[in-house]
């Protein structure tokens, strides 16, 4: 399903702050949505660890969303843990049109 985030592109940068993990509903799922620069990325909330809400984490240095929980490190396009001590994270494509921006999950 696609669900509406923003109405332009714009505006995704007024509301979303630079690396900042923010949690979106989308139907019933949790999704951090991040913005790094001038590129959105969506993956699932809970960590694929044990569970811990990724949008109450840091994004490193690296570009990896830092769970707050045992600081495990996923790479925020893929998904991948960066030692791969658990499965990735499921990643949801964003879509941009006339009409605003989307996530697709
Ligand atoms: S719950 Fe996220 S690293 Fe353990």
């Amino acid at each position: 399903m696609r669900f509406k985030l923003f109405d332009s592109q714009a505006k995704a940068k007024e509301i979303l702050e630079h690396n900042q993990p923010r949690l979106v509903r989308a139907g019933d799922k949790e999704i951090c949505l991040l913005r790094s620069g001038e590129s959105l990325f969506a993956f699932q909330n809970a960590c694929s660890h044990m569970g811990e809400n990724l949008h109450t984490g840091k994004v490193n240095y690296l570009n990896e969303i830092v769970c707050p929980l045992h600081t495990y490190r996923f790479n925020i396009k893929t998904g991948e843990e960066a030692q791969q001590r658990c499965g990735a994270l499921k990643t949801y494509p964003i879509t941009a049109s006339s009409e605003g921006i989307f996530v697709e999950c």
